[in-house]
């Protein structure tokens, strides 16, 4: 398969499966052990993805997209769609059409096209840029920081404001105990309206005060309802926010003045923080001005909220945030109460088709845990860093605003679609986007992430954003009859969605896979595994599950799963753990496996909730070369002795005279072996003659300056020596090869591997044993 080539494995379409060919029958199905599943990418760029000017075909009976895997008769001026095989008319315009004329979404080649229709808005001529085609920012600052702090994140905000293009529309609201929307249109004396921070507040309630509810509006400026239906909505645009170019010095002035939240705080307790109100107030804000316009609200956020709805923590400092455990023994008073809250934001965002990005940089916890649904729901970037000063927050907010070879591509309004071929069923998908509740046959009743549809919504959206689709087959019975259907399935992930530059594009992606009869044989079913892809698609499955099952044992459910996999793929005669092999398509799973149960997705109480939320958020939505970064890192060993190459996952890759380079995907570590580290600290890179040194300490440096140029949220570069302090960073993702564990005595018949931590040998070991026995 031309996909499967190893420097591009997601090829034109960005799609990659957990099984390339498919089982025939729902039991054959879940006797594979890993789900089918697939990880899309729907609007990665790809050089090769043609733009058609015009809107596609579809299919009368199922919607289907004409595509490059419908057969056409040419006489008769009719396509038959793979999905259904409907028989369908060839419209007049398509008149022309022969084997050698075809329009290029035949083409075998193009599996993925791109249709950028015709925007109703756009209008070369008019000299008034619509706002719905221009970026549009509502800046949401906290301000209970301390001055540092807060200085940090205003200089960062005014360099963002600067890189913005002149079109970019921009709103402020800051908030600590009070939230403050600013009035940007009013230019000779700064006006402020001011929201109480202890109370929730409803969306006509937020219009009611900011003088936009539909009374408020006629007493403004006499508007008057579809009197200009291409303009502004309504005056509120006019009044908060603000081309970029127009508001510059007044935001430059405003956040100038901006002083800490004044409110005295009493010994002993946290500062009073509405986090939840002022996104309420921002959400409502741009509900009223430009509903169902691309806008992003970009919340700043120093602490945790202690005030009014979204609250996670009360004001008494000798109580601490709610930690895994309290989550666990449901001691965490606040966080059910605060996800709710969160929930119907979220609800109220999609509603608008409006993106939540949360930037939280603080030393305690802010509520990442707790606001996750609505960033996730709305395709919202997250960040966290441990302050506004650091390069893991200044470089990844800038990186918003660029344009160029370094932007992001965000884009809006999305909307993903999938059809499927008859039999198979859509149980849901992981990842950022939320539920547009439309039913169809392809719909399972088993319900996995956004499920019971057919079709997605996505706020935001970019280059990187990626899904994961779980498939399940219909019980039915007619697959049984070989030789009667089809020997190919297929899969249309539709995505339509809105460029940076205000087009508005169809992405159509077909993909086909093979079915086999595996209860005959399972050799090309093994052909077709995709270990990387199954492993991320795992690990995604678990951090879902551990979220919504309760008492859910992770540990235990990837043993079982990992060990019937191998019963059923592994090579071996009964009862004889020595004779046990795996097929090279499966031979790095097990790996894979042990890396995910000792990481930060499965072994969570060495983290804050807060941090495990960023961590799955990211799981969720990046690619899977990089996903699989997360679960199982990168190490390269840097020597005299040799060009740069990678390393065992395993603490006998450190050497004195090496220097490793560990890429954990949230972090990179520079690791200097003890002697390098000695010889350095003497300065001999200083010296002429050992230059070949200087070089050896560089060349790591310059590796992870590329790795880290190109991600998305910036990592945490961590640069130590062995034996130092940060040595622990490393440390922490090898395998404990040398550490004596007395391994041997498992109980046999035990179905779990292991609780603690072993090494990779003991661990295989044991997985062999368990496999094989009858
Ligand atoms: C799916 O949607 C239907 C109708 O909207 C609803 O009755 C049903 O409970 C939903 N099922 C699940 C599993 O959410
Ligand atoms: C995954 O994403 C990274 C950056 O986000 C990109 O450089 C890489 O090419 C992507 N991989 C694939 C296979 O698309
Ligand atoms: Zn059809």
């Amino acid at each position: 398969m031309s996909e499967m080539a190893s420097t591009d494995p997601e090829g034109i379409d960005g799609v990659r499966m957990t099984w390339n060919v498919w089982p025939r029958t729902k039991v054959e199905a879940s006797k594979c052990v890993i789900p089918l599943a697939a990880s899309i990418s729907p609007i990665r760029s790809h050089p090769d993805i043609p733009t058609l000017p015009y809107a596609p075909l579809r299919c009368k009976t199922c919607t289907a997209a004409l595509n490059a895997f419908a057969r056409v008769d040419f006489t008769a001026k009719i396509w038959i769609c793979p999905f259904c095989y409907q028989r369908n008319h060839f419209p007049p315009h398509y008149a022309a059409i022969s084997e050698t004329n075809l329009p290029c979404e035949l083409y075998p080649q193009y599996t993925t096209v791109e249709y950028t229709l015709p925007h109703s808005m756009q209008n070369p001529n008019n000299p008034n840029p619509d706002p719905r085609l221009s970026p549009v920012f509502v800046f949401v600052l906290d301000t209970c920081m301390i001055e540092e702090e807060l200085g940090y994140a205003r200089s960062e905000l005014k360099r963002a404001i600067g890189l913005l293009p002149d079109n970019a529309m921009v709103g402020l609201v800051t908030f600590g105990t009070q939230a403050h929307v600013h009035e940007l249109g009013f230019s000779d004396m700064s006006k402020v309206y001011v929201f109480r921070g202890n109370k929730e507040i409803s969306k006509d309630q937020v219009l009611e005060q900011l003088g936009l509810s539909a009374s408020g509006r006629r007493a403004a400026g006499g508007y008057q309802k579809a009197a200009v239906p291409n303009a502004f909505p309504n005056s509120g645009v006019s009044r908060f926010l603000l081309p970029a170019s127009e508001c510059e010095y007044t935001l430059n002035s405003l956040l100038d003045e901006l002083q800490p939240d004044q409110w005295p705080v009493a010994p002993r307790t946290r500062p009073s923080r509405c986090t939840g109100v002022a996104l309420s107030v921002a959400t409502g804000l741009l509900g009223a001005c430009l509903p169902g316009t691309g806008a992003r609200i970009v919340a700043l956020v120093g602490g945790p909220c202690t005030e009014g709805p979204g609250t996670i923590v009360s004001k008494d400092l000798s109580e601490p945030v709610r930690s895994h455990k309290d989550l666990d023994k449901d001691a965490a008073p606040f966080f059910k109460k605060a996800v709710k809250f969160y929930d119907g934001l979220a609800k109220q965002l999609v509603s608008q088709g409006h993106v939540l990005d949360l930037f939280a940089s603080a030393l305690d916890q802010v509520g990442v845990a707790e606001m996750k649904v609505a960033v996730e729901k709305t395709g919202g970037l997250v960040v966290l860093a441990e302050s506004f000063g650091h390069s893991v927050f200044k470089d990844s907010f800038k990186r918003i605003f660029e344009d160029g070879e370094q932007s992001l591509g965000l884009c809006f309004n999305g909307a993903l679609e999938i059809i499927c071929s008859k039999d198979i069923k859509i149980q849901g998908i992981i990842g950022p986007c939320t539920s547009l509740e439309k039913k169809g046959p392809s719909v399972s009743d088993t319900v996995v992430g956004e499920g019971n549809t057919t079709a997605w919504k996505m706020c935001g959206l970019d280059k990187s954003t990626c899904l994961t689709v779980f498939f399940d087959l219909s019980s039915s019975e007619r697959l049984n009859t070989p030789g009667t259907i089809n020997p190919q399935l297929y899969l249309q992930f539709l995505t339509s969605f809105q460029s940076p530059e205000g087009r508005s594009v169809l992405r159509v992606t077909t993909v086909t896979r093979q079915w086999v009869d595996s209860a005959v044989s399972s050799e090309e079913l093994v052909q077709g595994f995709d270990q990387e892809t199954a492993a991320v698609v795992m690990a995604r499955l678990t951090s879902l599950k551990m979220e919504m099952e309760e008492g859910f044992d992770a540990t235990r459910w990837l043993d079982r799963s990992l060990i019937r996999l191998c019963s059923k793929f592994g090579d071996y005669r009964k009862d004889d753990p020595a004779s046990f092999t795996l097929n090279p398509s499966f031979s790095l799973f097990p790996q894979f496996m042990f890396n995910l149960r000792r990481s930060q997705f499965v072994q969570v109480f060495n983290n804050s909730p807060d941090e495990t939320a960023y961590f799955r958020m990211l799981l969720n939505r990046e690619n899977i070369t990089n996903a699989a970064v997360m679960i199982q890192p990168s190490l390269i060993s840097y020597s005299f002795n040799s060009l740069p190459q990678p390393a065992l996952l395993d603490v006998a890759s450190i050497a004195a005279d090496r220097i490793l380079l560990l890429d954990t995907y949230f972090s990179v570590v520079i690791f200097h072996g003890m002697t390098i580290a000695q010889w350095r600290n003497m300065g001999y890179q200083n010296q002429p003659e050992h230059q070949a040194f200087a070089q050896l300490l560089r060349a790591p440096h310059d590796d992870a300056e590329l790795i880290i140029r190109d991600r998305f949220p910036v990592p945490r570069l961590v640069v130590c020596d062995q034996h130092g302090s940060q040595a622990r960073f490393l440390l922490a993702k090898l395998n404990p090869s040398a550490t004596y564990n007395n391994a041997n005595e498992i109980a046999a018949g035990s179905d779990i591997i292991f609780t603690d931590d072993v090494s990779l040998q003991v661990f295989i070991e044991h997985l062999q044993r368990l496999a094989v026995q009858s």
